[in-house]
């Protein structure tokens, strides 16, 4: 077996990342941060030299290596990224580097690279295995890794976990992640990073509304616009884990991988194992580290087009309530006010009259839909609009015919059925029948009426997910494959289907889903006090453009606030703008107001679905201004919203950065949003204003008084 060396500085968008690979050990980064201007092979060495450790008092004689898999057998006593044996023995690796690759070309020595994929194959022949370790640099300087590992043994080789972590300085000594719940998703939470694991399992099947989403870790007190920071994200849309692991030694990690249950994974011989990529992005405040984040999607091979279609959905006008006239009058009234897709939500097919019946019977329902959906499809088409159709593929009430005929389709390790929940079930879409079932009949729809958009829903987790027809065994990794499976096949089939990713709201977003689907649905709560939070930080790791963002009712339905239709639209806006309001209740005055905003929306939808989005660290926690600066820094919107008393009126000065600190822009309110409640206007929104890039980044423009609850907007025009 020859062990080869490699040396390797990958360089893109201000990202440095230095990996060592000496004498058949596994990559290890000696840099992953800012640029490394000029630097030769012997400064390479130079850091590999220098940054070899002391071996510490009573620690291991050669200090432990750590790679991006980190091993037991080098000394290392945090977390192993490999994780498994052979029925208790060959528990430990030590894998030898015998190929090294870069674009699929062999690499030896050192090599000082733009963006690229290098790949590592190493083999540990007393464990029989062998590991593929993939790490690449995309040109917006975001770096991935992916490892997988194969059984060259004749037993089998039970893989417990699989985790890739990357190092952090010393300086980011604070981390950030996310939590939350249904309604309230990706609520930030901070905390210093100390010694041990800061661990987030996922055990939920689905990415989670309280999933970590961005593990970060940064220099103290770090913002949307400072501080160096790190962050990594998991991208897996079933069970899976993001850690920050700080040992004794100092060292940091950030890392994260599949969450595997007790034997799930195992390899026969000749098998292998692959697990989910993991996403590393370093910038300057986390705005800098979004804005990488979001050109992963949007440098996406099927590139959403800002010209994203106002969207109308009638979950919360009639929810299970289908009746034809009024599914009509609301077409016709969303048509009106500019709509341009409609969808029609949960309770078209099977028994699915109320929530304990019907889910898995994927067939037009006779009762609510005795003509089939063509009078109501034909219509939305008429009226110059897509159509839309919910789906919950995976789910099946206990009372539906698809349950009753294939009990043993229902994911159970017990030989009594899990839990439920929302009182249904999971069907086991790695039994071949059942996805065969599920793909047929949707596929069947998708053929008999003009379907241009999958609202696919998944408003349970997954509990004691076991196969039946494996005697219990865990099937959470399956059921995940299989469906990408299912998405990749429908859309194959109708490449033109747009899917929105919806969990209970916004408990499935991640990067993977999003290689698939075509916008996620934030959360279930579209009260907009609630959505300033949930949107600014679900941006975090998605752009604009793939944010399912609504025009509410009048109240809330998931929080009972009321709130006028300048805080719902200035809210909304930026995102994939929708309304989801039964408008036959709205009066003539609403209708109008929503009229100009849906126009509004599509006269700046370039501008705010295609720019960079900047968030402001603003002095008075309440006070929230945030918005998008078009690429080439000639345009703005800005957002101001005001989410409960301010300590001082006006408020602190709106301050704004990203555009050219030497042009000149105008700034003028839009009208339009101007808050219904409570307005005073400083003198200058008269004529509005002409400042420099830098006079609005570092002086700002006295804000209007608005009440609590309000918002409104500015738009920011380059006029030299
Ligand atoms: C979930 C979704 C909602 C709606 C309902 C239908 O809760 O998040 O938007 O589609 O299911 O049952």
């Amino acid at each position: 077996m020859s062990q080869v060396s490699a040396r390797v500085l990958l360089r893109a968008a201000g990202v440095a990342v230095l990996i060592d690979a000496p004498d058949g050990l596994l990559p290890a980064l000696l840099h992953w941060g800012g640029p490394l201007p000029g630097l030769t092979e012997a400064d390479a060495a130079a850091i590999a030299e220098s940054s070899r450790p002391v071996q510490s008092p009573n620690d291991v004689d050669t200090p432990a290596r750590v790679s991006l898999l980190p091993e037991a057998t080098t000394g290392w006593t945090g977390r192993p990224g490999l994780q498994g044996s052979r029925n208790g023995v060959a528990w430990s690796t030590d894998f030898r580097v015998t190929e090294i690759t870069f674009n699929g070309t062999p690499l030896r020595g050192f090599l000082s690279a733009g963006p690229g994929v290098l790949r590592f194959t190493a083999e540990d022949a007393e464990a029989q295995l062998t590991l593929d370790l993939e790490v690449a640099l995309s040109d917006g300087g975001v770096l991935t890794a992916r490892a997988g590992v194969r059984n060259d043994g004749t037993d089998d080789y039970t893989v417990d976990s699989l985790t890739l972590a990357f190092p952090v300085p010393a300086e980011a000594s604070e981390l950030l992640d996310l939590a939350g719940r249904w309604a309230r998703e990706r609520m930030p939470q901070r905390r210093p990073f100390t010694v041990g694991t800061h661990l987030r399992e996922n055990r939920k099947g689905r990415t989670g509304s309280d999933s970590a989403y961005v593990m970060h870790a940064g220099t103290p007190g770090f913002g949307f616009a400072d501080g160096e920071v790190y962050g990594v994200h998991t991208a897996f849309s079933g069970n899976h884990l993001h850690f920050a692991e700080r040992v004794f030694t100092g060292i940091r990690l950030l890392g994260g991988g599949e969450l595997l249950l007790p034997g799930e994974l195992r390899l026969a011989p000749g098998e292998t194992y692959t697990g989910p990529l993991v996403y590393g992005v370093h910038g300057t405040g986390l705005d800098a580290v979004a804005r990488r984040f979001h050109g992963v999607l949007r440098a996406r091979k099927r590139r959403l087009s800002t010209r994203r279609p106002v969207t109308y959905n009638v979950w919360e006008a009639v929810y299970m309530d289908h009746s034809l006239p009024k599914l009509l009058r609301l077409a016709e009234l969303a048509a009106g006010v500019g709509v341009e897709r409609f969808v029609l939500d949960d309770g078209w097919f099977g028994a699915r009259r109320h929530e304990h019946a019907g889910l898995g019977d994927w067939v037009v329902s006779d009762d609510a839909w005795p003509d089939g959906l063509s009078p109501l499809i034909d219509r939305v088409n008429e009226l110059g609009m897509e159509f839309g159709l919910w789906f919950e593929p995976e789910m099946v009430n206990p009372d539906s015919d698809v349950a009753r005929e294939h009990p043993d389709w229902i994911l159970s390790a017990r030989t009594s059925w899990p839990v439920e929940s929302r009182f249904q079930q999971v069907l086991n879409l790695s039994i071949p029948e059942a996805y065969a079932h599920v793909r047929d009949q949707m596929m069947a729809l998708l053929d008999a009426y003009p379907i241009a958009y999958i609202k696919w829903d998944h408003n349970r987790d997954l509990v004691d997910a076991g196969d039946q027809t494996r005697g219990g065994r865990p099937a959470v990794h399956e059921q995940t494959l299989a469906y990408y499976r299912l998405l990749d096949e429908l859309r194959e089939a109708h490449p033109e289907l747009e899917i929105e990713s919806c969990s209970s709201g916004g408990a499935r977003v991640d990067l993977e889903v999003l290689q698939r689907t075509d916008r996620v649905w934030v959360s279930d709560c579209i009260d907009p006090l609630e959505r300033q939070v949930m949107n600014r930080w679900t941006a975090q790791l998605i752009p604009l453009e793939y944010m399912g963002s609504h025009i509410a009712s009048r109240h809330s339905h998931t929080t009972g606030r009321r709130h006028d239709i300048g805080f719902r639209a200035a809210t909304a806006v930026f995102g994939h703008l929708g309304i989801e309001w039964d408008l036959t209740e709205a009066t003539e005055e609403e209708l109008a107001q929503l009229t100009d905003w849906v126009a509004f929306y599509k006269e700046h939808r370039d501008l705010l679905l295609g720019g960079d989005l900047v968030r402001m660290d603003g002095p008075d926690p309440h006070q929230f201004v945030h918005g998008v600066v078009a690429p080439d820094q000639s345009r703005a919107v800005i957002g101001l919203a005001v989410t409960a008393s301010l300590d001082a009126l006006p408020g602190p000065r709106v301050r704004f950065r990203g555009l050219d600190a030497e042009r000149r822009y105008s700034v003028r309110p839009v009208r339009l949003g101007a808050p219904q409640g409570g307005l005073k206007e400083p003198v200058w929104f008269g004529a509005g204003v002409e400042l420099t890039g830098a006079a609005l980044e570092r002086v700002g423009f006295t804000p209007p008084i608005i009440n609590p609850e309000q918002a409104m907007l500015f738009l920011v025009d380059a006029v030299d």
